[in-house]
């Protein structure tokens, strides 16, 4: 233990599986980066609050850009005795300047030094995330522009309701998706905010200029509060309550394209790209794709609930319970951000089968009877009566075991004598939906909107 950092008060040495179970370097280093530049940030401010020279800055951030250097060419040297990214760094740093390195951590923890580089971290993430996010909405929205004119069968309780748009259906998708990229912008302002200058808990003991730090490090704030800094990781319970939200998103769609690519539906066929086969049947083409965004939701979930668990019990400030917020957080964003990028191409590459999608219409002209409930409506009759009526002509047509539209002019009207000639228009599923032409409804310039809307939410 006196190789150790903290090595000093200690006698003994640590046990072995101890070590390991402590270290956290196998996972942290993916954070070299943010962790230097922290760093690379604290050795100004040490320079402004006159704790060292600028000479000796000069050197520590020369010596610190060495250590990043090391990392991008992959030359860095892991040691037994490195914990974590922290004490990797530092030790590198010392072998390279020499004991100058050892002012670097004055006034400084790795307690604000961690919180600091997990929002560092995360803030490039997010900008990443942001940017798969919006290719997926690209690719829905400019689908939905494309191929308006498709009309296929709505449902509810999985069970065929009435007509809609193709477009229809994607857009409801993409809507909840244009959320999740407001709420993950409205993360950014709250992962932005500045722990380093927080010392272990009881603030920074050299008078460090935080608003320096926060300025010098590109953060939107400040906490105001040093316990807090060193113990918030609010911030990444919140990232991942965002992703399993998304990812629920990114699942229904999934579910729905799943059941529309089976030969009963066959309202899409998925590219061969996403879609693996069996080892067994030769025949099968599956659609894993969508299968694993599914399952991969459960994962996110634990994740974050996962992390909840560990937080809810803990006393203030730093505990190293802490250190487990970090496998779940990279796992989620390593998975979010390949689901994101999956999606995209699904969604790019998935053909839609419209002939698929007018013979289900076709064979389910009851699908109109709503349609034919509100014609009479049109005739002056109360809707509750013209829902009965419109029943009325279902159970007929059942009982014939012919078509709502194959119901004889003569048959309607012994249902109703507001039936008239006129009523063949109602056995139209373009007629159908344009007649829906509310704000939401698929009627074309209201899907249209839709489209101008979230375009326009996109900022293109
Ligand atoms: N590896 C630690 C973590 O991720 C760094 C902070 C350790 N602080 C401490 N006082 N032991 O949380």
């Amino acid at each position: 233990s006196k190789q150790k950092l903290w090595g000093g008060r200690f006698t003994g040495n640590t046990d072995p599986l101890m070590h390991a179970f402590n270290q956290s370097l196998k996972y942290d280093q993916r954070m070299y980066a943010a962790d230097i530049t922290g760093s690379i940030s604290y050795a100004r401010a040490l320079a402004r609050a006159k704790i060292i020279t600028q000479d000796e800055q000069n050197r520590l951030v020369e010596g610190l850009k060495l250590v990043l250097k090391e990392w991008e060419k992959g030359e860095f040297v892991i040691k037994p005795d490195d914990e974590d990214i922290h004490t990797a760094n530092e030790r590198r740093l010392s072998e390279l300047i020499g004991p100058l390195g050892g002012k670097l951590h004055t006034g400084r923890s790795r307690n604000d030094q961690v919180a600091t580089d997990m929002r560092l971290w995360l803030l490039g993430q997010v900008s990443d995330i942001e940017n798969s996010l919006r290719g997926l909405l690209r690719v829905m929205v400019e689908r939905a522009a494309k191929e308006i004119q498709y009309l296929m069968p709505g449902y509810t309780h999985l069970q065929r309701a009435q007509p809609i748009r193709w477009s229809h259906f994607l857009l409801s998708h993409a809507f909840p998706l244009q959320a999740d990229l407001q709420r993950l912008q409205q993360l950014v302002p709250r992962i932005s905010m500045l722990p380093l200058g927080s010392g272990a808990l009881a603030g920074n003991g050299f008078a460090l200029d935080r608003e320096f730090l926060a300025r010098d490090l590109g953060f939107q704030g400040i906490i105001e509060n040093s316990m807090q800094a060193v113990s918030d990781r609010d911030f990444v319970v919140e990232f991942m309550m965002w992703a399993s939200l998304t990812m629920t998103h990114l699942s229904r769609l999934s579910e729905d394209l799943i059941i529309y690519s089976t030969a009963e539906f066959g309202f899409v066929k998925l590219s061969d790209a996403y879609s693996t086969g069996s080892s067994m049947m030769p025949q099968k083409k599956n659609p894993d794709s969508l299968e694993l965004l599914r399952g991969k939701t459960g994962r996110i979930f634990g994740n974050m609930s996962g992390f909840m668990m560990s937080l809810k019990g803990l006393p203030s400030t730093y505990n190293k319970d802490l250190q487990e917020d970090k496998e779940p957080l990279f796992d989620t964003v390593d998975t979010i951000s390949a689901c994101l990028k999956i999606a995209e191409g699904v969604i790019a590459t998935l053909e839609v089968q419209a002939d698929r999608m007018s013979q289900a219409l076709e064979d389910s002209s009851d699908m109109l009877a709503t349609d034919l409930a509100d014609y009479l409506v049109r005739k002056g009759i109360p809707f509750r009566e013209t829902h009965h009526i419109s029943g009325r002509a279902v159970a007929l047509a059942e009982s014939r075991k012919c078509a709502l539209k194959d119901l004889t002019l003569a048959d309607l009207k012994g249902l109703s004598d507001k039936f008239d000639t006129d009523v063949t228009e109602v056995f139209s599923f373009e007629n159908s939906v344009q007649a829906r032409c509310s704000i939401g409804g698929p009627h074309v310039k209201m899907v249209e909107r839709q489209i101008e809307v979230l375009r326009a939410a996109m900022g293109n």
